[in-house]
């Protein structure tokens, strides 16, 4: 990318771009980077703000679709979905045994959510639906929480919770927010989900903890060095692989294309873009005449 950007006004980047100072700096007259995510933590928001640069995301459009995919990766974890495909695509399955593939009941059981934002709370209707008892851990009461979700410290959750799933950003606070202290302190049997960030987790201690029998399974669709993942993650059979694909419907992934476009076009011609995450550089877009030719 270092050599394409010398030129550009914008640029539309995806998670796996990495967005640093150096990059910026290889496109002085850069007035806007168009991240085709909700998460930006791929982006150093601070090197962008101090060199007047404009960073937007694509928020909202993805928050049903995220949410689905976690419930769907909750699902196949607890009934051993993928087990079962795999049981059956490979020819091995011998007919109904009364003890077969058992999983975790879903009705009754409680769902902790790390982190109450859109998705969290869009998950969180959907455990309603599906008779969950739900708990929260989130900095703040979050008042649009739907009504019984309860919110608790981060240890209570986890002592607490049947099924753990992510839904903070990547942040200082948040990287490892699950390390080995936080999988021991889970309940036995426990699953966890991870459709957040892969940093937000220990991977190696995921392992373990899965090893050992203390976690019941894991089903992640984010990694801490995508798109390698830990080859005890890939051994364990009550583990879901998925490959970061929460957000990807048709209509989705379509409407992220388009905020960024819109984005773009906000900036060409002087305006604030809607889902402009610094807003202190806000001022100096207003003041950018529309450069000749800006597409
Ligand atoms: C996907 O991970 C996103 O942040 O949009």
């Amino acid at each position: 990318m270092l050599g394409q950007v010398a030129d550009a006004d914008a640029v539309i980047t995806v998670l796996r771009t990495r967005v640093d100072a150096e990059l910026l700096d290889a496109a002085p007259g850069l007035r806007l980077v168009a991240n085709c995510a909700v998460g930006y933590d791929n982006v150093d928001v601070d090197a962008a703000t101090a060199r007047g640069i404009a960073v937007t995301n694509t928020p909202g459009v993805l928050t049903d679709a995220t949410a689905d995919f976690a419930f769907a990766l909750l699902m196949a974890a607890a009934r051993r979905v993928v087990e079962g495909d795999a049981l059956v695509r490979g020819g091995g399955w011998q007919g109904w045994e009364i003890d077969q593939l058992l999983g975790a009941p879903i009705a009754g059981a409680t769902l902790g959510i790390v982190g109450m934002g859109r998705i969290g709370q869009a998950v969180a209707r959907r455990a309603a639906g599906f008779s969950m008892n739900v708990l929260y851990s989130s900095p703040r009461d979050v008042e649009a929480a739907p009504p019984g979700a309860r919110r608790v410290e981060l240890s209570e959750l986890l002592g607490q919770s049947n099924f753990v799933s992510l839904h903070c950003p990547l942040v200082p606070k948040t990287r490892h927010i699950i390390d080995a202290g936080a999988l021991a302190s889970m309940k036995p049997g426990a699953i966890l989900i991870n459709t957040a960030r892969g940093l937000c987790v220990d991977e190696r201690a995921l392992v373990a903890a899965l090893r050992s029998g203390h976690l019941g399974g894991a089903a992640l669709d984010v990694f801490e060095r995508e798109p390698d993942v830990e080859r005890g993650l890939q051994e364990c059979s009550r583990v879901v692989l998925a490959p970061h694909a929460g957000s990807a419907t048709t209509t989705t992934r379509a409407r992220m294309v388009e905020i960024c476009l819109e984005a773009v076009r906000d900036v060409a011609a002087g305006r604030r873009p809607a889902t402009l995450v610094n807003p202190s550089v806000a001022p100096a877009l207003r003041g950018a005449a529309p450069k000749e030719g800006t597409p």
